[in-house]
């Protein structure tokens, strides 16, 4: 498609976007996100990431809940004017999406958890490590999401208790729950990321 954005202006201009609208997003636009994220590459290729779409209403909310535990135990505490996400600053407006988010999450049209199967029964302490075979998946979800004009954003903060995730989404034991990517259309406007100047994040052959 000649209006298709190219993959430079996609990943320039991906920012985390928590303010969705609850117009339903097509089964068929769903199934593409994974179908790209499915194109990532693993460890081995041992392809071990498994993408559940929840859009049932009571499963969503059960979701929320526990993305509000973690966000009451995690940002709230800090929006103090000392705090990190305290004042009126960028910290402070990130806090507000997240918060806007957390009061939202349930009526969002989908929540993608993003998981492992790691083959055999995983403690919760060691869930986060098959993540170097997840995130590529993750990353080219929301790429995708954002070439559809979808708006999406990579949380954590629900997942902390794996053994209430596994519950939820009736995932075996030998499952775990890395990611959680709300979607949906954008209530706000789409911009470019800020990110630090590439000199101050790069060097040539050696550090010092
Ligand atoms: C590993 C990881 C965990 C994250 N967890 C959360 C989260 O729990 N809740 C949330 O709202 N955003 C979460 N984010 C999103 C980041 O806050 C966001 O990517 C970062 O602030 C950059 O935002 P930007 O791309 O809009 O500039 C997470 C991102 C990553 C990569």
């Amino acid at each position: 498609m000649a209006d298709e954005m190219g993959i430079f202006e996609v990943m320039y201009n991906c920012r985390a976007m928590r303010r969705l609208d609850t117009k339903p997003v097509p089964e068929e636009l769903l199934r593409k996100l994974i179908d790209a994220a499915n194109q990532a590459p693993s460890g081995s290729n041992a392809q071990n990431a498994r993408w559940i779409v929840v859009r049932d209403p009571a499963i969503k909310q059960k979701l929320a809940d526990l993305n509000r535990e973690g966000v009451e135990g995690y940002i709230t505490p800090q929006m103090g004017e000392d705090g990190a996400f305290g004042g009126d600053g960028k910290m402070a407006r990130l806090a507000k999406a997240v918060l806007w988010q957390m009061e939202h999450m349930h009526e969002l049209p989908a929540l993608i958890v993003a998981c492992m199967e790691y083959g055999r029964e995983v403690p919760d302490d060691q869930a986060q490590r098959g993540g170097g075979s997840l995130w590529p998946g993750v990353q080219n979800l929301l790429l995708a999401a954002r070439a559809l004009q979808l708006g999406a954003a990579p949380t954590t903060l629900a997942l902390r208790d794996q053994s209430a995730v596994r519950e939820i989404l009736n995932m075996p034991a030998t499952m775990a729950a890395l990611a959680l990517i709300p979607v949906g259309y954008p209530l706000g406007k789409f911009g470019p990321v800020t990110r630090k100047p590439i000199d101050e994040i790069m060097r040539f052959d050696q550090w010092n």
